[in-house]
């Protein structure tokens, strides 16, 4: 890992099992001076492996990536949002979040203190849940957590102002992917989720010709099915239970050539489109450049599926918007 090792504090097991999500890079030295990396920013800090070293008391090393003012500026703003009622007023504080989303995102602060903002205030999957999922990769983890919160900050630039229905977004964002978690879940199944939403109907082909099993295929096929019935099991999870639609549909294309179904889906309403491009902005992988880059990442990002309308109008309309929150802020001076 590249992080300087320089800036790191200790930090003791105790204070360690406080965090759910980690929050830096985490490191452990031997008694012989070696050094081993051992947990990265954005993954669930799991009870077993507190258990492990709390035997010994263990002091890690520790370089933080996040701030906690930041993320509780974030935090105020969407407590702030949620009891508010007139439409004007739901408005203007969605674009004071984007305002300060930008201020904050423009000068290279970490992509997690967004994160986890939103995670405390919206996630309502159970923790046994996001322990599943944790457990079948901790990539698909991360991939879910950010993905999340772009769905966050994708649907107030599209002006959809009310916290209920962003929260939803949010979670069906998170478990989209959740029918993955599977015995069969393996580097090929995450690797033809990626290829497929960069390039809508290559990801089966990829699989075929890398040699994947039956197993795999199917756990990759039948993914929007499974991750369809634990949103049916989760009753209460969501404010708008009709939304989870999305999840069925997600891989359905215009031109039939989609899963499971095989569809021809001609329309993708909005807030499809807003859960779509959240997750196919984030890879199932190990290293995400855009954490401490993410306005750039947003302007510059491109695919073959935002040329599938109107995912890209979901797309301009987040550009647009940031862009636009800055010549407000310009103009009030
Ligand atoms: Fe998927």
């Amino acid at each position: 890992m590249k992080t300087n090792l320089n800036n790191s504090k200790p930090l003791q097991v105790k204070d360690l099992a406080k965090k759910s999500i980690c929050d830096g890079h985490v490191y452990l030295t031997t008694k012989e001076g070696r050094q081993f990396y051992l947990l990265k920013p954005g993954i669930l800090i799991e009870e077993a492996f507190i258990k492990k070293y709390a035997i010994t008391q263990t002091t890690f090393d520790y370089v933080a990536v996040t701030d906690q003012l930041i993320i509780s500026q974030f935090q105020t703003l969407f407590k702030e949002l949620k009891y508010l009622q007139f439409e004007k007023d739901l408005r203007q504080k969605t674009i004071e979040i984007e305002v300060f989303f930008r201020e904050k995102f423009s000068r290279s602060s970490h992509f997690l203190n967004f994160a986890l903002a939103c995670h405390e205030e919206f996630c309502a999957i159970p923790r046994n849940e996001l322990i599943r999922m944790h457990e079948t990769d901790l990539h698909l983890f991360r991939k879910s957590l950010y993905s999340a919160s772009l769905a966050v900050i994708i649907a107030m630039t599209n002006d959809y102002y009310h916290y209920p229905m962003i929260k939803d977004f949010y979670n069906l964002a998170f478990a989209l992917d959740i029918g993955l978690c599977h015995e069969s879940y393996s580097y090929f199944v995450a690797e033809a989720c990626n290829r497929e939403n960069s390039v809508p109907s290559s990801g089966k082909k990829w699989m075929e010709l890398q040699g994947a099993s039956v197993q795999e295929i199917s756990t990759y096929l039948g993914h929007p099915e499974k991750s369809y019935e634990f949103f049916q099991q989760q009753k209460g999870l969501l404010a708008y239970p009709e939304l989870k639609e999305i999840v069925l549909y997600q891989h359905e294309l215009s031109s039939g050539q989609g899963f499971p179904r095989g569809l021809p889906k001609g329309h993708v309403s909005s807030w499809e489109a807003i859960v779509l491009l959240a997750s196919a902005m984030v890879d199932i992988c190990d290293e995400y450049p855009f954490e401490t880059n993410m306005m750039n990442y947003l302007k510059e990002f491109n695919n073959q599926k935002l040329k599938e309308i109107p995912v890209q109008r979901v797309y301009a309309k987040l550009c647009l918007s940031l862009d636009q929150v800055q010549n407000i802020k310009e103009n009030a001076g």
